[in-house]
This record gives C-alpha cells, sequence and structure tokens, in this order.
C-alpha cells in the first residue's frame, strides 16, 4: 500500500511564506509569458505541413481540450497552492507512485520544451541575422537531421539563459510584462501586414490529409488530429502560473483568473494568427520553414516586416526558456525535498540558486537541441505534459468523489463532464503521437519506475 501513501500538504511556517506581491494582470501576464512561444511561431508550420489550411481546426482541437485541462487546474491550485504542480496534486490525491511517475513526466516536458524552444528561436535569430546580411553557415545553424551539425544558436541561447538563472536573475515581474506585449505587438504586427492578402483559394483543398491521424512516410502522423497532437505545444505554460501559487495576493481568485484568462487570450490571438497565416500564403510555402512567420511576411514582398518580427521573436522568446528552465529546478527541487533526488544536487548556492541541477539540465537540454530536430523534441515534450493534464483532470474527479465536503475556492464548472472531456482528448491526441515518440515516453517512464523502486521508494521522506 505504500504505493499509494500521500501527502499531506502543510502551510509554509509565517517566516517562510513568500511575499504577496502578484495580482490577477501580473499572472495572466505570467502565464501568456510561458504559453506564446515557438508553438505559434514556428510549430504552426509543421502543423500546416501535416494538416494542410485545416490546421484552424488543430487549434481549435488543441485548445478546447487545454481549456479543460486548464479549468481542472485552476480548482487544484487554489486547493493546493503549493510549489510542484502536478506532482503535488497527484502526491496529495493519487498517491505517491503516480505523483513519482507524473514528476519523472514533468521533467521531460520541462527539459524538453526548453530546447524545443531553443530550436524556434536560433530558426528566428538565424533569419534575423540573415536580414542583417550575417549569414549563418547551414552546418552550424541546424542538427545532424536536418543536414548540418549542431544548432550552435540553440545552445548559445540556453547557455544565456541558464547563466542567468544561476547568477540568480529572477524574471521581474516588469520585464516579463513588456516582453508580453512584445510578443502580442509582435503577432499583431503580423497579422496586420499579413491579413489584407487573405485570400480563399489558399484554403483549398482545406483538408488534404483528412480529420483523422494517417500515418506517412517515417512514421509521421499526419491530418487535423495528428497535427493537433503537435500543435498543443502551443498551449501549455498556463501551468507555470501554479508555481507561482504561494506569491500571489489573492490567491483563491487571482490564480483561476491567470489561468483560464491566459489560455482564453492565447486561444483567441491564435485563432486570428493560424487563420491569418493559412489564408495569405499557401500552407505549402511555409510548411517546413524554420521562421514562418518571417517567411510568409517575405512571400508577401515585405521583407523589412520580416526583419522587426524575427527580431522581435528573438528578443521575447527567451521569456519562455527562462519560465520552464526555472520551473524545472523548482520541480526537482520539491521532489528532493521529499526525499525522492539525491539533495546534494538540489543544493542551493550561496546566491539562493540550484546551481547544480540548473547545470545538469542545461547541458542536457544544449545537447538535444543542438542535435535533434524539432519536431521530434516537440512531440516527446507534449506526450510529458499529456500525462501530466490527465492527472491533474483524474485528482479533481478522485478529490470530489473521496472528498466532497473540502474547501474548494474555484469549482471546474460541469467537473463530471469537464474533467473526463480533458482525460479522454488528451489520451487521444496521445494516441496521435507518432509511434515512436510514445515508445521513447514508455522508455522514459519505465527508467524513471525503475529508479523509484531501487532508489527513491524506500527514501521518501514526506509525512503521511
Ligand atoms: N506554449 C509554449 C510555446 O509554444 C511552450 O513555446
Amino acid at each position: 500500500m505504500s504505493l499509494l501513501r500521500r501527502k499531506t500538504i502543510v502551510a509554509q511556517p509565517p517566516g517562510q511564506q513568500l511575499a504577496r506581491t502578484l495580482g490577477w494582470p501580473h499572472l495572466v501576464a505570467l502565464g501568456v509569458g510561458a504559453i506564446v512561444g515557438t508553438g505559434i511561431l514556428t510549430l504552426i508550420g509543421v502543423g500546416a505541413d501535416r494538416a494542410g489550411p485545416a490546421v484552424i481546426v488543430s487549434f481549435v482541437v488543441a485548445g478546447a481540450i487545454c481549456a479543460c485541462a486548464a479549468l481542472c487546474y485552476a480548482e487544484m491550485a487554489t486547493m493546493i497552492p503549493a510549489s510542484g504542480s502536478a506532482y503535488t496534486y497527484s502526491y496529495a490525491v493519487l498517491g505517491e507512485v503516480i505523483a513519482w511517475v507524473v514528476g519523472w513526466s514533468l521533467i521531460l516536458e520541462y527539459s524538453l520544451v526548453v530546447s524545443t524552444v531553443a530550436v524556434g528561436w536560433s530558426g528566428y535569430a538565424v533569419g534575423f541575422l540573415k536580414g542583417l546580411g550575417i549569414v549563418v553557415p547551414t552546418a552550424l545553424a541546424n542538427g545532424p537531421g536536418l543536414g548540418g551539425v549542431v544548432n550552435l544558436p540553440a545552445v548559445g541561447i540556453i547557455a544565456v539563459i541558464a547563466g542567468l538563472l544561476m547568477l540568480g536573475t529572477r524574471e521581474s515581474a516588469r520585464i516579463n510584462t513588456a516582453l508580453v506585449v512584445l510578443k502580442i505587438v509582435t503577432l499583431a504586427l503580423f497579422v496586420g501586414v499579413a491579413l489584407p492578402h487573405f485570400d480563399v483559394a489558399n484554403l483549398h483543398p482545406f483538408t488534404p490529409y483528412g480529420y483523422g491521424s494517417p500515418t506517412g512516410e517515417g512514421g509521421v502522423k499526419y491530418g487535423v488530429m495528428g497535427a493537433a497532437a503537435i500543435i498543443f505545444f502551443a498551449f501549455y505554460g498556463f501551468d507555470a502560473i501554479s508555481t507561482a501559487a504561494e506569491e500571489a495576493k489573492n490567491p483563491e481568485r487571482d490564480l483561476a483568473i491567470g489561468i483560464v484568462g491566459s489560455m482564453l487570450a492565447c486561444t483567441a490571438i491564435y485563432m486570428i494568427v493560424a487563420a491569418t497565416a493559412v489564408g495569405a500564403v499557401s500552407y505549402t510555402r511555409f510548411g517546413d520553414s524554420p521562421e514562418p512567420l518571417a517567411l510568409i511576411l517575405r512571400e508577401l514582398n515585405q521583407g523589412r516586416v520580416a526583419t522587426i518580427v524575427a527580431a522581435a521573436a528573438a528578443v521575447a522568446l527567451p521569456t519562455v526558456l527562462l519560465a520552464f528552465l526555472y520551473g524545472q529546478s523548482r520541480i526537482f527541487l520539491v521532489m528532493a525535498r521529499d526525499g525522492f533526488l539525491p539533495a546534494s544536487l538540489a543544493r542551493v548556492s550561496k546566491r539562493g540558486t540550484p546551481v547544480r541541477i540548473t547545470l545538469m539540465t542545461a547541458v542536457f537540454v544544449a545537447i538535444i537541441a543542438g542535435l535533434a530536430p524539432l519536431d521530434v523534441i516537440a512531440s516527446l515534450a507534449n506526450a510529458g505534459t499529456l500525462c501530466a493534464f490527465v492527472a491533474v483532470s483524474a485528482c479533481v474527479l478522485v478529490s470530489r468523489r473521496r472528498d466532497p465536503g473540502a474547501r474548494r475556492p474555484f469549482r471546474t464548472p460541469l467537473a463530471w463532464v469537464v474533467a473526463p472531456l480533458a482525460i479522454a482528448g488528451c489520451l487521444y491526441l496521445f494516441t496521435s503521437l507518432q509511434v515512436v515518440t510514445q515508445v521513447a515516453f514508455v522508455g522514459w517512464n519505465a527508467f524513471g519506475l525503475l529508479v523509484y523502486f531501487l532508489y527513491a521508494r524506500s527514501r521518501a521522506q514526506v509525512a503521511h
């Protein structure tokens, strides 16, 4: 039964509480800062390549599933406003072994998001430099899968962000808000310039690969659902808000507004950008570009605007890197605090930052970013996230059944419809991922369970 033992979450003693400085606008900005990134800027091309103009529907499907999961997150985050996100909720509600699998999946998610966003950043940074007449050789701008040797800019940006985190630079709410505004303005500029070129002819054929997820060459999944499984990447990051639970001024109300509000805002923005992109230029022209939005603008003879968009993307994208690399160390710290991972790795330096784990993670994600293709890493990050979303939705159902009288500052509306929809949607998206991704995900967790049974289980230090 020890596999199912649950953790009792206790409030931090008064002296150790963090200052409550964040209101709901900060939390929405934090969410949008972590959400808007490589998904809309780069993976939109991969999605269009796999679904055709119907990638717009893929955005709707992925957004709807994420919205259901976000409502469940809002309930759990306000009920258990402690660090650790899905791992902590699972430990409190579903039991130890499931919490372990969720934590192990979150490590995969957070690490690989950093690799993916770094590769996406590289695409726009290289495009921006090209606009200035500086050409980065193909061999140094792509991993071996795309005819290069190593994606050096991706490795470089990870080194910079990891360095900042190790020095103790915390994302200040003000800088974050400024960069979020820059991201939104950039997308608005794209829409403003490209939308007048909208041509219905570009939407035909609308679903060249159908609505399901048929397997194509190399095991790649096409169709609306195949694309939705990868576009899913664009929507998550709202869970980062739950890590700020201890710093929210009025967590009961503001966390819910932050999580649901940032999700809704991003869904609306994505719909407009996706419709503009596939309407302005045939999807066949930008599908495999490392910088699709800039390429569309160039195709429309707007080279100067393309350079501005590429520059703004390069400046603003690192907010996502910062949020996820920081979140990764938080998850790791909470797991180490529970006795599951070596305390020596989670040791905090004199500057108050977990230098060892940040360095270890940075080296791991930089190697992946330097060598692996974008869609492969993004898919695996999605698999980890889907697992966490299923767990959080299940937490809502289990805790409602087991403890109906518990205090729930935010209640998921129609929980018995919304949570099962989130679970079913996530499982369906998982089946729409490439088989190789599914196998890699299962392999990662099989290895994780080995670590759990041989090492971590006997070391759990949680007061049950
Ligand atoms: N949603 C984030 C992005 O698209 C991870 O970059």
